[in-house]
């Protein structure tokens, strides 16, 4: 049985994408804050504590893993909204950003990399906000995250390129605008919308590693 974890899987696409990967008859490490995810259940599934800004979590994570066999795929989606509707950067917020957004994502991967197994993905949950092509007044309103989803887009291609030639994949992925608490109720796709897209991503074989992808096409940097 193939085996994904996944961060943030309490709630919004986090918690659809576990959803998901379960019916899809995937074993899955649904990963949290607290431990607990009261709307998961099943057989094949296991539920970490996880907060991705800390290393005790981390290495206990990786112990779990390793002692399982590893994983086929990593679903990076944690991530931290502090500066929406701010055009001045905030220091506070921009390191509160960049420590979940982009360290913790690094550190969880880079702890979990030796036990993704051969043919395998890590897809990270990315931001069209954090896209250069974008127009510059579309990335004026929450300029932390903006950043910190510019420099996770760059881990990606940095991974992708430690692994060329390997059949590990490694891809940014916007989820378009999502109906979640980061999203706001008046975002365009459903969290199933978005788990969809990132299922039909991370479990495919032939796409290109390294690439930025949006609604199941890729998108520029
Ligand atoms: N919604 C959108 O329109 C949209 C658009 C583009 C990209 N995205 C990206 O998609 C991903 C999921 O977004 P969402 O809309 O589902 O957001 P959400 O509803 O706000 O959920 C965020 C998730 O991240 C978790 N998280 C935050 N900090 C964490 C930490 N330090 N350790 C572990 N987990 C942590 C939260 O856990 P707690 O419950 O413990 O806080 C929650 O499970 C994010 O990376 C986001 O940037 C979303």
């Amino acid at each position: 049985m193939k085996k994904v974890l996944i961060t943030g899987a309490n709630r919004g696409i986090g918690l659809a994408t576990a959803k998901k990967f379960l019916n899809e008859g995937y074993f899955v490490y649904a990963t949290c804050r607290t431990g607990q995810i009261p709307e998961l259940e099943g057989e094949n599934l296991q539920i970490l504590q996880l907060d991705t800004t800390s290393g005790a979590f981390i290495n206990d994570v990786a112990t779990v893993v390793e002692t399982a066999g590893g994983i086929d795929i990593l679903i990076n989606n944690a991530g931290v909204l502090l500066d929406l509707e701010s055009n001045v950067i905030n220091m506070q917020k921009l390191r509160d950003t960049m420590e979940v957004n982009f360290f913790g994502t690094v550190a969880v991967t880079e702890a979990l990399i030796p036990y993704i197994n051969n043919v395998g993905s890590i897809v990270n949950l990315s931001s069209s906000m954090g896209a250069f092509s974008e127009d510059i007044s579309a990335n004026s309103y929450a300029p932390s995250y903006d950043i910190s989803k510019a420099a996770l887009n760059m881990y990606t291609r940095s991974l992708a390129g430690r692994y060329v030639g390997s059949d590990l994949h490694v891809s940014s992925i916007c989820p378009g605008w999502v109906k979640t608490d980061m999203g706001g109720p008046n975002g365009e796709r459903a969290p199933e919308d978005a788990a969809n897209d990132i299922f039909k991503l991370a479990t495919s074989t032939t796409i290109p590693t390294g690439q930025f992808w949006l609604l199941g096409e890729t998108r520029s940097w």
